[in-house]
């Protein structure tokens, strides 16, 4: 356990009591040799210039020192939390660590990366960060058995600024009330009075929101007297709804997981049947706003785009290891980017000189091909083509069109919401193919029944966000709601 003395303390004292440090714990295996070795040279000689400053009393070079450490440490902090790994398995919700963290009284906060552990710790003078880390691991010893560490001070307001940053899963008493993830989960609804409305929502109805996301769409519903069950795949949007919605008691229910399963999560709740549906595709925009999670190409952050931060393949997974074929044709299909070819040259050109890790980083990559023109930012296409093959999200879409048809009652409504012309299609096309009483085709002598034929369209045509929508929230300037009623 050599890799947890306090060789790797970014402050060069000990940690005091009733300071609160943020502690990034990692696998050794999960950061590659030459990026730790990189950073740990660079660490040490600034560590010992620092002391050097120290001695010779000279407090403006110490101050500088202190804040080139600061920022080496916060970047290196940042890489490892997202860097995907082996960890993942580990890293579930039913951890040994998970339970050990809570139950630790001086775990202010925490995130669980793909990678890497971050904890907020307050130490008292009975336990220093040593016999804290000893509890972790006996509580994870698959997880933490080989790690590295990194033990940073940082105030409280500094605590409260990282909890609203990162993914921490607070505490059940966070020691900074108001100031934890959930509450600062900031997602307008989109068309949400038309989605709900649609599917007649009332008393003693059970309605699944396929995309719980702040809870926005499903908060609408239960005011309407209705009983929720919400899915998203993201653990924070789920914290954060299951936080808003508390006051719902046992009408709103959170489920974790992908809606393309609908069909086993809620059969495996005991639901069999539900009066409507309404399912608000894409992403929130904390997820967007966040560039620790790299959906943004506007923000410098680690290329990753995984709704669920404990998914196997991020972004950089693709853009790093696939072939040229396969980008271009990700590039292609899902971005309907004319440049592909150009662009997945280009990446895998780049990606021999040094690995794409950010988003920037492939942003610029993607202007050196495609020059700005117009109001839309030329990466937008290929990070929305990535977005797509990283989250699986048109596969995802067939299966809970289709599950989640099965699961409605007769009578009960199916409304979605789409932002692009790929999801539009794909549920134009479901919702007239079961709507359909015969099918037709040229080879065919005759029309023939559709066995599929159990719907009806109730928008011809789809509703669309009205002007002062618009003018509210720009970003719900392509968003498309259908609906469907089952007959
Ligand atoms: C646009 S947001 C929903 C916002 C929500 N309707 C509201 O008003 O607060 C979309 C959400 O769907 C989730 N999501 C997208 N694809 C998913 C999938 N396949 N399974 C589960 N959740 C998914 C995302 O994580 C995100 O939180």
């Amino acid at each position: 356990m050599t890799s947890l003395t306090p060789e790797y303390w970014v402050a060069q004292l000990a940690p005091n009591p009733g300071v609160n440090y943020a502690v990034t714990l990692w696998l050794t295996e999960a950061v590659p040799a030459d990026q730790f070795h990189h950073w740990d040279q660079e660490n040490s000689a600034l560590r010992k210039a620092l002391h050097e400053a120290a001695e010779d009393g000279d407090a403006r070079r110490s101050q500088s020192l202190a804040g080139e450490l600061y920022r080496l440490n916060a970047n290196f902090v940042q890489k490892v939390l997202f860097l995907h790994a082996r960890a993942d398995e580990a890293l579930t919700r039913e951890s040994g660590l998970r339970s050990a963290l809570r139950a630790d009284k001086g775990v202010l906060g925490y995130a669980l990366g793909c990678a890497a552990v971050h904890v907020l710790l307050q130490l008292t003078d009975e336990r220093g960060v040593e016999q804290h880390i000893a509890d972790w691991q006996t509580a994870a010893p698959e997880l933490l058995g080989n790690t590295k560490c990194i033990l940073q001070s940082c105030t409280a307001e500094e605590v409260a600024q990282w909890q609203d940053k990162h993914r921490v899963e607070s505490n059940p008493i966070p020691p900074f009330e108001g100031m934890n993830s959930a509450t600062s989960f900031r997602h307008i609804t989109v068309l949400g009075h038309e989605a709900t409305d649609a599917l007649l929502p009332e008393e003693g109805k059970v309605m699944l929101d396929a995309t719980l996301g702040g809870g926005g769409h499903s908060e609408l519903l239960l005011r309407r007297g209705a009983t929720v069950w919400g899915i998203d795949r993201d653990p924070t949007a789920c914290a954060a709804a299951h936080h808003r919605l508390s006051a719902y008691g046992n009408r709103m229910h959170v489920i974790t997981g992908c809606f393309g399963d609908v069909q086993e999560l809620l059969h495996h709740e005991d639901v069999n049947g539900v009066d409507g549906i309404v399912a608000d595709l894409g992403i929130s925009s904390p997820q967007v706003d966040t560039p620790q999670r790299g959906f943004s190409f506007l923000s410098e952050g680690p290329l990753d785009m995984r709704m669920n931060p404990n998914s196997p393949r991020c972004a950089a997974d693709i853009v790093n290891n696939a072939s040229e074929e396969e980008i271009a044709e990700i590039l292609y299909v899902y971005g309907e980017e004319r440049a592909a070819r150009a662009i997945a040259r280009r990446i895998v050109q780049q990606r021999t000189i040094s690995p794409i890790t950010t988003t920037t980083q492939l942003a610029k990559i993607i202007c050196s091909i495609l020059p700005r023109r117009g109001k839309q930012h030329p990466a937008t296409r290929s990070f929305q083509a990535l977005r797509i093959a990283v989250n699986d999200e048109l596969s995802q879409l067939e299966k809970l069109l289709k599950g989640g048809f099965a699961l409605l009652r007769s009578g009960g409504r199916f409304a979605v919401i789409t932002f692009h012309s790929l999801e539009d299609r794909a549920v134009k096309r479901f919702f007239e193919h079961v709507s359909k009483p015969e099918l037709d085709r040229p080879e065919w002598p005759a029309p023939r029944p559709n066995p599929d034929y159990a719907a009806r369209i109730i928008t011809r045509k789809p509703i669309t966000p009205g002007a002062e929508e618009l003018a509210n929230n720009p970003r719900s300037r392509s968003a498309k709601l259908r609906v469907l009623e089952k007959i």
